[in-house]
């Protein structure tokens, strides 16, 4: 078996994407119709969470429960983790004893070491610099309302963080086109956005980076972390939020997501947030049914 890790949208090829939204789709008919199998019995899911969580959490422990394994919840506060063992000692020791690992924490490169260390698949659960579970989801809720993603335009508003990064990602493996609309000092990694060449672009006007868009998607104006700079964030990025004004420059079938959890009136306003249409309610059921293929696709090479 060769073990495979999910740290970024890269660590899969644009097929093996493509396979796992496919998959996501069935498992979710399934998981209705209540006709799904017992894939993983016994297998033992490590979730070591290093900041907050109400989607991924849920969504990974009912995922594995529903495989007919078991999630083990892990948090610093609790661990050893949290009192400064390395994190390469940490993989050698759960990955002995877990199946399969996610991780929530800050600097990308704690994900990277250990996944160095660990013998089973490592799942990045978000960190400071991506969050690909979460596009799984919004790929997969795109699929569901409008078919395939190839060749259309997504707008991103607000400020250039892992959501944004991981959207760059998106472009490229999912091959759509990007527009970013940010306040300056607000974007994403410089070398993330030259890579993608003209895949992605930077539009400092939102109504601009909306015209001729299939999908807006927004994010907090304030990550995990950055808890100190919210009051200058607000004013900086007052401007860039996504409302109905900013939906009529789109596509007239245009979607919105939001990766939740969203500040109404801020990122997003309360009227599009509330709206009977708005697919973020599905977009935030599709944690469940994309991880399950995640880990299936995982689990099975
Ligand atoms: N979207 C998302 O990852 O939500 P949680 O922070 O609640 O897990
Ligand atoms: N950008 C947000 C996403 C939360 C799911 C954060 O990192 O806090």
């Amino acid at each position: 078996m060769a073990l495979r890790h999910f740290l970024t949208l890269n660590d899969l090829s644009p097929a093996e994407l493509d396979h796992v939204i496919a998959r996501a789709i069935e498992l979710k008919a399934e998981h209705r119709e209540r006709r799904q199998g017992v894939q993983f019995p016994n297998y033992v899911l490590g979730m070591i969470f290093e900041k907050a969580s109400t989607r991924t959490r849920i969504s990974f422990e009912a995922g594995i429960a529903q495989f007919g394994g078991h999630a083990i919840f892990l948090s610093p506060r609790d661990t050893q983790l949290g009192r400064g063992e390395p994190t390469e000692d940490s993989a050698r020791v759960i990955s002995s004893m877990c199946d399969i690992v996610m991780i929530r924490t800050f600097e990308h490169s704690i994900i990277e070491k250990f996944a160095e260390y660990s013998s089973v698949p490592v799942i990045n659960a978000l960190t400071d610099d991506y969050h690909p579970c979460q596009l799984l989801a919004d790929i997969q809720t795109f699929v569901e309302h409008r078919g395939s993603i190839k060749g259309k335009q997504v707008t991103w508003v607000g400020d250039g963080n892992n959501m944004c990064q991981s959207y760059i990602n998106a472009a490229i493996q999912f091959d759509f086109k990007l527009k970013i609309a940010c306040p300056e000092g607000f974007d994403p990694r410089a070398d993330l956005v030259e890579a993608a060449g003209d895949r992605v672009e930077i539009i400092r006007d939102p109504a601009e980076a909306a015209k001729g868009s299939d999908l807006l998607v927004t994010d907090v104006w304030a990550s995990m972390g950055q808890e100190e700079e919210k009051a200058e964030r607000r004013r900086k990025l007052a401007g860039y939020q996504i409302n109905a004004e900013l939906m009529s420059h789109a596509n007239p079938d245009a979607l919105y997501m939001h990766c939740l959890p969203a500040k109404r009136g801020e990122e997003i306003s309360a009227e599009l947030m509330d709206s009977p249409d708005t697919v973020i309610w599905d977009e935030a059921e599709n944690r469940l049914h994309a991880q399950k293929a995640l880990m299936e696709f995982l689990l099975t090479q």
